[in-house]
């Protein structure tokens, strides 16, 4: 089995210093750094736009993978790209052309996630298959960080992970939503590949944050 990726939200992290916080996980041991794009449409909440992620870039050699919590979110995929997105994921609901936009984000040369709510079923994949790197679980309705873990979303994960092993698809399992060091095991064990998590890599500041993906990891 192969390492879980630990993807830290910065929506948890201290906004008035976003670039020194990128840069500290990036050395406390991230593997990507998870960006949440959010409207005040799609979700009742407004975070972070293109010039906020380019402003980012220089501060981190990891990916950028950004969650776009927006719609619609075509007319931006290009913006975000070119500011640095290296992973774009989208939810169905974003868009009345799911196959379309996850095609657009592989031309524009990154990698294309679909993001499942917690009541969104996954049949919708069975025709994007093969349009899609990776898929996402939101283990929380999407909106805001330190939201409790829905348990259910543990039957999904293990489903949609018996449908990637199936048809042998190289797809990205990645978990987004009240992740702490109760959940993350039984996310890997239901299949996840990799884990999101705000609340739980960000608290107690930047010192603690190498110990925080430690003690997530169970290490
Ligand atoms: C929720 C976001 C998550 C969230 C995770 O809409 O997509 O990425 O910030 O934060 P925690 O780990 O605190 O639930
Ligand atoms: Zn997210």
């Amino acid at each position: 089995m192969t390492t879980p990726l630990i993807c830290p939200s910065i929506l948890a992290s201290d906004f008035s210093k976003l670039g020194e916080e990128v840069r500290a996980i990036t050395e406390a041991g991230a593997d990507w750094v998870h960006i949440d794009v959010m409207d005040g449409h799609f979700v009742p909440n407004i975070t972070i736009g293109p010039d906020v992620v380019k402003a980012l870039r220089p501060h981190s050699h990891l990916p950028f993978d950004v969650h776009l919590m927006i719609a619609p979110v075509d007319p931006y995929l290009e913006a975000f790209r070119a500011a640095g997105a290296d992973i774009m994921s989208v939810h169905p609901e974003s868009g009345a052309h799911l196959h379309r936009t996850l095609r657009q984000i592989r031309t524009l040369g990154a990698k294309a996630g679909v993001v499942l709510n917690p009541a969104t079923p996954i049949e919708g994949l069975e025709w994007i298959m093969d349009d899609l790197d990776l898929i996402l679980v939101m283990s929380v309705n999407p909106g805001f960080g330190g939201q409790s873990f829905i348990d259910d979303q543990l039957r999904k994960i293990e489903a949609i992970r018996a449908k990637l092993d199936r048809v042998g698809h190289p797809a990205i399992l990645q978990v987004d939503g009240g992740v702490n060091d109760k959940n993350y095991h039984k996310c890997i064990a239901a299949g996840a590949t990799a884990m999101v998590a705000g609340t739980a890599v960000f608290k107690g500041g930047p010192s603690m944050y190498a110990s925080n993906i430690k003690t997530l990891k169970g290490l």
